[in-house]
């Protein structure tokens, strides 16, 4: 069955951003001059997926007002005969089909994942961390529903990290395929200590899952943390035989990836994408060895 729909989980308490993400979801900041969702959604648009189920905590309001049309704003710039902004502003009105559903509380990344069941039902489907950005640049999410549309199950993306850093994800234990980007996973550990890391292979925010994992979710136990976390249904899916909707393989991406609810990551994302930019790009080239050559600019 071909994959239509996008799960994207954004109701997470944001805390390390806090006090930004007080009364704002961090995934309205915004990198550069758009707010990080938007790429995400973007992303999925981009992978052929136009029917879009975002799952909101608190403060829903600003998430789901940014993809709706703002009358107001669009009368005062067509007043002024701004064409460039009102472009700006209507882009993201008409990108998918967003719904919205409401986590209730933030219980996990796994019951987020629960919540969208009744909308996506008995179909394979996509997740997008909200606060995960892939550079537009690398794409990965269309090769990922390739990947599942071959051999079946769920697929996950798969990013090598240095050793010292893999206890910040998800860890997958794998074995080759074939193929050369393909990577079949036998067993995943959440955050594991550097010296109970079977690889330093990180699980990053996009996933292709069969539906079979909603079944595997009501029944998982909270893990890490207290959470509902995604990583141990998973790891069920994989021990599972193909036929009842398990297995698990994992795409390598290599490209670049910001974790935009991280201050360091979010600031190196400004960066990178500000300066692939024609109308910031050269002036922020030029400024930044100013500032890292002397004490300040
Ligand atoms: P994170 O653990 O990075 O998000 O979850 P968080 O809890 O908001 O972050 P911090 O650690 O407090 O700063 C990864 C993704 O899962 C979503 C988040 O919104 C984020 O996109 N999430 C997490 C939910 O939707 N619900 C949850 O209960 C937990």
């Amino acid at each position: 069955m071909r994959v239509s729909k996008a799960v994207i989980p954004a109701a997470g308490l944001g805390t390390r951003f806090l006090p930004a993400t007080k009364a704002t979801p961090k995934e309205m900041l915004p990198i550069v001059d758009k707010p990080s969702i938007q790429y995400v959604v973007e992303e999925a648009v981009g992978a052929g997926l136009d029917d879009i189920l975002v799952i909101t905590g608190r403060s829903k309001r600003p998430l789901e007002d940014h993809f709706d049309r703002n009358v107001e704003l669009e009368a005062a710039l067509e007043a002024k005969g701004d064409q460039d902004r009102l472009d700006l502003v209507a882009a993201s009105n008409d990108l998918a089909n967003i719904h919205y559903v409401r986590q209730g509380d933030p219980l996990g990344l796994g019951h987020a994942v629960l919540v969208a069941e009744r909308h996506v039902g008995n179909e394979p489907f996509a997740v997008l961390l909200g606060d995960d950005l892939i550079d537009p640049r690398d794409p990965v999410l269309a090769r990922m529903i390739a990947v599942r549309e071959q051999r079946g199950g769920s697929v996950l993306c798969l990013m090598e990290v240095p050793s010292d850093q893999i206890s910040l994800y998800g860890c997958a234990a794998v074995q080759p395929t074939d193929t050369h980007d393909v990577l079949a996973v036998t067993d995943l550990i959440e955050k594991p200590a550097v010296e109970e890391a079977p690889s330093n292979l990180a699980v990053i925010g996009r996933y292709v899952l069969d539906p079979a994992v909603f079944a595997v979710l009501a029944r998982t136990r909270p893990g890490r943390g207290g959470e509902i976390q995604l990583t141990d249904a998973l790891r069920e899916l994989a021990r599972m035989p193909v036929a009842e909707g398990g297995g698990v393989s994992g795409v390598l991406f290599d490209g670049r990836r910001y974790d935009t609810g991280d201050r360091l990551s979010y600031l190196q994302a400004n960066i990178l994408l500000a300066l692939d930019r024609d109308d910031l790009g050269p002036a922020l080239r030029a400024w930044l060895p100013t500032v890292l050559d002397s004490e300040g600019p």
